[in-house]
């Protein structure tokens, strides 16, 4: 089991097509319908995305105008008034739907809650009130560091109830990583929680936050907002920090919601890219709303009676859009999962579908894998009857794997949707509709109506049939980032400059690689720019690189990606010692702690090789490309003329 290689994927040509069945009860019914849907869009976007706008969602001012492109900056539906936890919760609260489950919440331990709509508009429009007693107001920013507990959904939601932008920060990242996240958005108050529970451990988050905002060093923050979840002592400062359930017992529980303006900020969420820290990615609130909701209505063909399962963590966009947002704007039932795939759990996902009768689940290739390795009995054991409908996202999946998934687990009968997109698209950008589009092993099919992805090169034309290319796309979509938050210039560079703009016309820059096949389908081979993927979590190699450096010991670092079975990539540091330190065991293992105290776990090398000198250009560039040949033990393919030293590839390879 591996990456898949570009042969094996040239070689796969097997189609499968959704049950009859399916496709007449599906939202989208068949190719046709999706080409006329497709069709429909390209000839008038705005008209389209209105359209849309005006049946799926409740706004509380109509807009004036669909779209305004000064490129690169977009505005949606430009003065309209809506809140999207009005369109998550209030609205439904007048139909049946008000005491549907809104939310189902498995925990790590085995506990379980689940939370009607009436009741988690009841809990958010207590926590928005929380959020005001401490002084949070619209406009301002919160940071969420959270275990995947139901208040991380009842905080995202309450933050957007009072128009305060949500930071949420992936409970695995450090106290380091954290400040530098609360810093640039320059957080008010924090929300976290005593603990979280992570495999079979318990990380104490209230810790790290207390670490985070050690001496002041973030100046914006004024309070905490403390859950107790695991129940460990927790250290409480003073007039700063306070408990969510003494909190709770104080504040009422009527909050209207604020009518926000459609381009007022919803969300940053911080992700990494090739070069310096990792950047705050803008979503907005009409835009977001729109595109999170139709791609969840469509993409997993929300029934009435569905139980949705998307087992991402809310510290990511697919946590953002697909287990809170996307699901509860449809009114849809949707499970949270404190757990996490594990060789002392092998069954924990499984048993979860069996429990509470799961019909449409989404999960990653890296967890498909290790499930894989685990072995069948344990799917096999559980009552997996329930699904209809199965997705996958984060990076490229094997077709061996994709075979497994819709065998193993789908029992052959239910279509999967390989979903390609990003953080900064804020929702699914390619991807089969289950009911309408044959899906192949690999590939993620066609792009969502509204979409115009092409594969180009990098002057801005597209390439022929089966030509490797550039992932692009054409024209704005509601649920595109903003800009990068406080550096409007680095969004225009990195996006939308990078292919050189041609009479106006603005290309977005995905920064993966891809082919569109003879017909039309996306195969998406991965990044071309200098992020890696781990376990389907991003990492800029630059950030690693920067912790490694931060390290007295440490001359110069070069972290490169080498394909690894499971986890799709692994991190390899290349690095050089000061004068007076020595390669050693003792230090290699210091070295990888330091890597996971300055960034997270996420981030640990999985191998550090100590080098006498690093292969660079007579320009001083460090040659990656070599390096990463040397990681996988392939032969160098890149052209080492350049090489200022041809000795320090000689003893590289001697290791
Ligand atoms: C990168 C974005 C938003 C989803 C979670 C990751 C890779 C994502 C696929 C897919 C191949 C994929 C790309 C992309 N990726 N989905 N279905 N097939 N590659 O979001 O952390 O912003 O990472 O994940 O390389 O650029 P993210």
């Amino acid at each position: 089991m591996s990456q898949p290689t570009i042969e094996s994927i040239l070689q796969e040509h097997r189609l499968f097509h959704p049950s009859a069945e399916f496709s007449q009860k599906a939202q989208i019914k068949s190719l046709d319908e999706y080409h006329r849907l497709y069709e429909e869009a390209n000839a008038d976007p705005q008209a389209f995305w209105a359209r849309l706008a005006e049946t799926e969602l409740h706004w509380f001012q109509k807009w004036d105008t669909v779209l305004d492109w000064q490129p690169p900056f977009a505005k949606w539906f430009v003065n309209g008034k809506l809140n999207i936890s009005y369109n998550c919760l209030d609205r439904h609260l007048t139909t049946w739907r008000r005491n549907k489950a809104a939310l189902i919440w498995e925990g790590e331990p085995g506990d379980s809650r689940t939370l009607t709509y009436a009741q988690l508009h009841r809990e958010v429009c207590q926590f928005a009130n929380a959020l005001k007693h401490l002084g949070v107001q619209k406009g301002d920013r919160v940071g969420l560091y959270m275990p995947m507990i139901p208040e991380a959904a009842i905080a995202m939601l309450a933050c957007a109830r009072v128009g305060a932008a949500h930071t949420v920060v992936f409970g695995g990242f450090s106290a380091e990583a954290l400040r530098d996240r609360l810093v640039d958005g320059q957080a008010k108050v924090v929300v976290t929680a005593d603990g979280g529970w992570r495999k079979d451990a318990i990380v104490p988050l209230k810790e790290q936050v207390d670490k985070a905002l050690a001496d002041g060093s973030v100046p914006s923050v004024t309070h905490t907002l403390v859950v107790k979840r695991t129940g460990q002592e927790t250290h409480m400062q003073g007039d700063r920090d306070h408990w969510w359930h003494d909190l709770q017992k104080q504040v009422s529980a009527d909050c209207p919601a604020e009518p926000m303006g459609s381009e007022d900020l919803l969300f940053i969420l911080y992700t990494s890219g090739s070069t310096g820290k990792p950047k705050g990615v803008v979503h907005t609130t009409g835009g977001y709303n729109l595109y999170s909701h139709i791609t969840t209505k469509w993409i997993f063909d929300l029934q009435d009676t569905d139980v949705y399962w998307c087992t991402a963590d809310v510290g990511w966009i697919t946590g953002h859009s697909y287990i809170v947002y996307g699901p509860l704007s449809n009114g849809a039932t949707t499970v949270m999962y404190e757990g996490a795939p594990r060789a002392s759990n092998p069954g924990c996902f499984w048993d979860v579908i069996e429990k509470h009768g799961v019909n449409i689940f989404y999960t990653a290739p890296t967890a498909i894998r290790a499930f894989i390795k685990m072995g069948d009995e344990h799917p096999k054991a559980r009552d997996l009857s329930s699904l209809r409908l199965l997705g996958t996202v984060g990076e490229p999946i094997n077709p061996e794997a994709w075979i497994w998934y819709q065998q193993v687990i789908g029992g052959g009968r239910c279509p999967i949707v390989d979903t390609w997109w990003q953080t900064e698209t804020g929702g699914i950008m390619i991807t089969a509709l289950p009911g309408a589009i044959p899906t192949k092993p690999g590939s993620a099919t066609l792009p969502f109506p509204g979409i115009l992805a092409d594969v180009i090169d990098l002057e801005g034309n597209s390439v022929g049939v089966n030509e490797g290319g550039y992932l692009a796309v054409r024209h704005p979509w509601p649920g595109m980032m903003r800009t990068v938050y406080g550096d409007p210039d680095r969004f225009r560079r990195i996006y939308w400059e990078h292919i050189p703009p041609k009479e106006g016309q603005y290309l977005y820059f995905a920064g993966d690689g891809a082919r569109r096949d003879e017909d039309g389908y996306f195969w998406v081979m991965g990044r071309v720019d200098d992020v890696i993927n781990v376990a389907g979590h991003r990492l800029g190699t630059m950030e690693i690189e920067s912790a490694l450096v931060s390290h007295p010991a440490v001359a110069e670092a070069a972290v490169v990606g080498k394909p690894d079975e499971l986890k799709g990539q692994d991190i390899v540091a290349f690095v050089t010692l000061e004068g007076t330190y020595s390669p050693s065991d003792a230090l290699l293992k210091e070295l990888k702690q330091h890597v996971v105290n300055e960034i997270g776990a996420i981030a640990r090398p999985g191998e550090i090789r100590f080098a006498e000198a690093l292969p660079k250009t007579r320009s001083g560039k460090i040659m990656r490309r070599l390096l990463r040949d040397l990681a996988s033990g392939v032969e160098i393919s890149s052209d080492t003329s350049t090489l200022e030293d041809r000795s320090v590839l000689e003893k590289l390879r001697e290791g």
